[in-house]
């Protein structure tokens, strides 16, 4: 998706060629040949075709909430039900799993990466480890992901905190993300155009205090626990909602994104942040464009609800798949551990090994409270019999668990 500012260009220019076009065609309508009829009508067509489109463009953002008759149909509350059903089993996996900061950690960074490749950053898994791991000079992707990453774990805090968001806390996600003071738009110009045609797809609210006033209808039912509607039925229509209302100037996307799985936490469906949808939103792309597009337009909103719910389940059911990988590495590699380096197990050791796929002495030191030359004696053990591989980065030495980064890389 391509945003421009201040170019609102690119129906006009259809507009004015159309009326071009029919001045020169009625200039030769004298010679009223059977042709020239019909390129008159043909130009009519798409004279009254620009004149509806430009018509939807200019529709005014409605305030929430939707019709009920739009948002509750049959299929949406069949799709629902096999939604809730896989995230409600994601939730009580996740309880079972003792260190919750091991998944946290792991399923947010993969987030990050999935989150930024949509808006084109694209990272490497090793990348990424390697810069939260070593000193070395961050790419600018890199510190994008990695601000993203900030931002789901400053979210998360906020709620725990708080219990809600307030306008100035979205503001400071964004802002974190971004990593500029632009905040909420107050210049008008800011259109979403297809990528490919460059043609204009829809023009949010312009005015900063209609954006404003939006932002505040939008927070009045992502902050209550008891909604008009269903919660998952709710998280998609806020989502589209916060994407249409797209209050910055960038970074709209990835700040809806991180309010999605905040706004499960809101309501109890999820403990800690865990399910995403980026992943799955890179897969069918063009489908989530169209489809907001579809609730722009025409106010349809059915299928855009069901490709949500859609995503849900499936995300609900691969991250419950990649739970159980990564909960079955960690007892396998407690059991290697346990019988050929017995002298230096210590299940602290192997969860960092766990938290910290990328791992340093000084980690070690910290976790368990040894000694360097201790520390360094562990990690050379398990290097030994295969759990971590050593990778020298600049001056620093970092040991690498190389069958989590597998699981993690799998979908
Ligand atoms: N027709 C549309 N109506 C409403 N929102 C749209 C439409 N098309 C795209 N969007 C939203 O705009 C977002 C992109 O906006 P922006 O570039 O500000 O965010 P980003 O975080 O930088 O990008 P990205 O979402 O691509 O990572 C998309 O993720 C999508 O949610
Ligand atoms: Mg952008």
């Amino acid at each position: 998706m391509q945003i421009t500012n201040n170019n609102l260009g690119g129906k006009d220019c259809g507009h004015k060629t159309a009326t071009t076009l029919i001045q020169n065609v009625v200039l030769n309508a004298t010679k009223n040949t059977i042709f020239t009829k019909q390129v008159l009508f043909f130009v009519f067509l798409v004279h009254i075709q620009n004149i509806r489109d430009k018509m939807h463009l200019a529709k005014k953002l409605d305030k929430l909430p939707p019709k009920r008759e739009k948002v509750e149909t049959l299929e949406i509350f069949r799709q629902l039900s096999k939604s809730s059903k896989s995230l409600g089993e994601l939730k009580g996996i996740a309880q079972t799993i003792p260190n919750q900061e091991m998944l946290i950690n792991a399923v947010v960074l993969q987030e990050a990466k999935d989150s930024s490749e949509i808006e084109n950053i694209i990272t490497t898994q090793d990348e990424l480890y390697k810069a939260l791991a070593t000193k070395t000079k961050q790419s600018s992707q890199v510190k994008e992901v990695i601000n993203y990453r900030k931002a789901i774990f400053l979210g998360h805090d906020l709620l725990k905190s708080q219990g809600f968001l307030k306008l100035k806390d979205i503001e400071y996600l964004q802002k974190v993300i971004i990593e500029n003071n632009a905040g909420i738009r107050s210049m008008a110009g800011t259109v979403l155009k297809n990528d490919k045609t460059g043609e204009v797809v829809y023009t949010p609210p312009q005015e900063k205090d209609e954006i404003l006033d939006l932002l505040s209808n939008f927070l009045e039912h992502f902050n209550i626990e008891h909604n008009d509607f269903p919660p998952l039925i709710n998280l998609a229509i806020l989502h589209y909602q916060f994407e249409s209302i797209h209050p910055f100037y960038d970074g709209n996307g990835r700040t809806g994104r991180i309010l999605n799985i905040l706004y499960l936490i809101i309501n109890k469906l999820l403990d800690i942040p865990i399910l995403y949808l980026s992943s799955y939103i890179n897969e069918k792309k063009s489908d989530y464009y169209r489809l907001l597009n579809t609730v722009n337009k025409f106010d349809e909103w059915e299928d855009y609800i069901l490709y949500i719910l859609k995503g849900i389940e499936e995300t609900s059911n691969r991250t419950i798949h990649k739970i159980k990988s990564i909960n079955d590495l960690l007892n396998e590699t407690i059991e290697v551990v346990q019988e050929k380096e017995p002298k230096i197990y210590r299940k602290e050791l192997i969860e960092l090994l766990f938290e910290q796929p990328y791992s340093k002495i000084e980690y070690v030191v910290k976790k368990l409270n040894v000694e360097r030359k201790a520390a360094s004696r562990y990690l050379n053990s398990l290097e030994k019999i295969g759990i971590i591989a050593s990778e020298k980065i600049g001056r620093e030495k970092i040991y690498v668990n190389k069958k989590l980064i597998e699981v993690l890389k799998q979908h």
